[in-house]
């Protein structure tokens, strides 16, 4: 069975904002690729109504294909095979593509590293098209002579620096299937996917910077390279090569045949690679996200169809010009990263920004820093940053000149309206659209989106379908519910960025995404459309958290707090946060002998950090002496959600919830 959920219920504070409408500014809409809701709604009806006919004139028009394919869609739910037949090479879209044209000598890439202290500057860097091409030449060289072969997979933990893009490009080069681990994640995180995907090789760095302190990545790939399961076999025993790039010279262990350095192994190599000719539905990467059950699932997403959805969902979301400098402030850890850092505006032969470190370090003006230094034209961050900013104050981004920004996005999360304006007035001087977007890992690109050209946009929603896709608000029988009420998110038709599977678990793909709601992908979030038809995302609705914007599974965060030997039961569930959207709250059932205490409370969120990251932390944790339990011994989540939301911590950390007498009242109710 899938995960049991309830239809959310409305918000009203979102409701009253609905009326709130802001159409697209004329200027922009004058030279917008999409150019008014009449050009919008003739395509995206067209890309209903004739899917294969819409999807082969962009294939044709967006991507350079080797050999072109034979069919556009076979699909049997739930396996879509898009383009079979047909042959290309993504790192080839992405950077070949543009070299014998003006773009080659663009900037494809502007890297600004976190800086040393304030009023320092952090290390420069920018690559052309050309240039980029050579350097990920060279390493796709460095693989092979690594022994990293097509279909291998390989794990990159990286900070954000070029070479994170790099490799990613090389991979997809030599048709090797990467799998980026976010640098926040602990050892036993990279251990567990090095497992779960078998991988070959890593690719890490001496260390990354993040507030001023070294992140010790290689340390932690030693310690996942070390970690063992409880039959006492390696988990990461595939892996072959270690590849360190020297980026903090942070002194580290190397092993001698397993560890090589980045910058040794290029002088090796030739900078000659042909890019590989690669069928359609080649896997490109998997990426780890949490779930509503156990460990984090591997995503898998395959060359052509993702490639498609990733560059026309760049262009037309964010209307992308020729002269634009873009900067997506995701982490390449996450899937914007991918999409959105990477490989979109790449295909594009856009400009991207990539910055290193955090938006409050060394200052809170970071971000508008750099949107000064480098006349960024659009912006695309997540909410639960805009929030943080909210907090710093205008001060900050008053102090910059920002006017070279048009356009502003937000992803990850519900933003609520209160920010929304904020980021209009204060960032975008009530100049710059907002794009509101509403996607997943799973969906590889951008699903539900304003068009900034042509959608009237309302703070807090993201508006309308993207070409080729079809939500719909259903309630718990599958059945469309009326306009206005809260139901589950579905999406009716395949599209070509799809996810293809969860590596290696061809069940739990079924279970968890086709057997909710028969017939179609069900998202785990709920929703509900307005009178316009506008798509209000509520959250999710299955037991997975949406924490700052990253994906954190309840379940992942109770089996961290079991696996400590002093906890004997753990539940876990969100409450509302001003800034970080959900705040994570942990009810523990300590070991019988072990008294509660503000250092076993302390203990316990460094375990966490330890087996999962520091994302995963618990935000509070209460400890009750038992959980409440239905009669057949199932916790009660809706019971300890209300208390997570509604009560206030007891200052004394010592003093237990009694949930006996709740348990016993509720066990009677049932
Ligand atoms: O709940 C939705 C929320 O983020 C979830 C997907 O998380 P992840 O796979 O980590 O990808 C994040 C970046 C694409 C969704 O199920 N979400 C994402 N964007 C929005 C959103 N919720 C509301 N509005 C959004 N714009």
């Amino acid at each position: 069975m899938a995960t049991t959920t309830s239809a959310p219920s409305v918000n009203i504070t979102t409701v009253l904002h609905e009326n709130r409408v802001f159409p697209p500014p004329k200027s922009f809409a004058k030279a917008a690729w999409i150019k008014s809701m009449a050009e919008y709604k003739k395509l995206y009806h067209e890309s209903i109504r004739q899917p294969e006919k819409f999807w082969a004139r962009q294939a044709k028009e967006e991507l350079v294909w080797f050999k072109p394919w034979k069919s556009v869609l076979q699909w049997k739910l739930p396996q879509a095979k898009w383009f079979a037949g047909g042959q290309l090479n993504v790192c080839y879209n992405c950077l070949d593509r543009h070299l014998n044209t003006p773009t080659a000598n663009k900037a494809a890439l502007i890297w600004e590293g976190e800086p040393a202290g304030p009023g320092t500057p952090g290390e420069e860097r920018t690559y052309t098209y050309k240039q980029l091409h050579r350097e990920v030449c060279l390493f796709a060289n460095v693989l092979k002579r690594n022994g990293v072969q097509k279909g291998d997979r390989v794990i990159i933990y990286l900070p954000m620096t070029p070479e994170a893009a790099m490799a990613m490009l090389a991979c997809a080069r030599i048709g090797a299937v990467h799998s980026v681990v976010f640098g926040g994640f602990s050892a036993q995180s990279v251990a567990d996917r090095i497992f779960d995907s078998q991988a070959k090789v890593v690719i890490t760095a001496d260390g990354g910077f993040r507030r001023g302190s070294v992140v010790p990545l290689k340390k932690s790939v030693d310690d996942a390279l070390a970690l063992k399961d409880a039959a006492g076999n390696l988990l990461a025993k595939t892996i072959e090569k270690v590849i360190v790039l020297r980026r903090s010279n942070h002194e580290i262990h190397i092993q001698e045949g397993r560890d090589v350095w980045w910058h040794r192994e290029v002088q090796n190599v030739e900078a000659d690679c042909p890019a590989e000719k690669l069928e359609s539905e080649t896997p490109l990467f998997i990426l780890y996200t949490s779930g509503s059950t156990g460990k984090p699932k591997g995503i898998l997403h395959t060359t052509a169809g993702y490639l498609l959805q990733a560059k026309l969902t760049t262009k037309y979301v964010f209307d992308l010009r020729p002269e634009d400098v873009y900067w997506c402030t995701a982490d390449v850890g996450w899937v914007t990263g991918h999409s959105y850092v990477v490989y979109g505006p790449l295909a594009n032969g856009a400009t991207s920004l990539m910055y290193e470190g955090a938006p409050n370090y060394p200052e809170p003006d970071r971000f508008w820093r750099i949107v000064a230094k480098y006349g960024v034209t659009i912006l695309y961050t997540a909410p639960t940053a805009i929030r943080a900013f909210m907090k710093w104050g205008p001060q900050w981004p008053d102090k910059h000149d920002l006017s070279s920004l048009r356009l502003l996005g937000t992803v990850g999360e519900p933003i609520n309206p209160e920010a929304w304006m904020w980021y209009r007035e204060v960032i975008g001087h009530k100049r710059c659209p907002i794009v509101d977007t509403w996607w997943q890992t799973e969906t590889g690109g951008i699903m539900i989106t304003p068009l900034p050209g042509a959608t009237p946009t309302k703070p807090g929603t993201a508006t309308l379908p993207f070409f080729g896709v079809v939500p719909e608000v259903v309630d718990d029988q599958g059945h469309p519910v009326p306009k206005n009420s809260g139901g589950k998110l579905v999406l009716r038709r395949p599209w070509p960025g799809m996810l293809r599977g969860i590596w290696g678990d061809p069940a739990r793909f079924v279970q968890t995404y086709w057997s909710e709601v028969p017939g179609c992908y069900f998202t785990g979030d709920g929703c509900r459309q307005d009178k316009d038809g506008y798509y209000w995302i509520v959250g999710r609705i299955d037991d997975v958290l949406n924490v700052a914007g990253h994906r954190i599974g309840t379940a992942e965060v109770e089996s961290a707090l079991v696996s400590h030997p002093n906890v004997a039961e753990a539940a876990v569930v969100g409450r509302s946060d001003d800034l970080k959207g959900q705040a994570l709250v942990a009810f523990v059932t300590l070991k019988t002998g072990i008294l509660a205490s503000p250092g076993i409370r302390e203990e316990l969120r460094l375990h966490v950090a330890r087996e999962i990251g520091p994302v995963a932390k618990p935000d509070d944790i209460r400890f009750a002496e038992m959980l409440p339990k239905t009669r057949s011994g199932k916790i009660m989540r809706r019971l300890l959600k209300q208390i997570a939301g509604g009560g206030e911590i007891k200052g004394d950390t010592t003093t237990l919830e009694d949930f006996s007498v709740l348990a016993r009242l509720a066990a009677a109710e049932e």
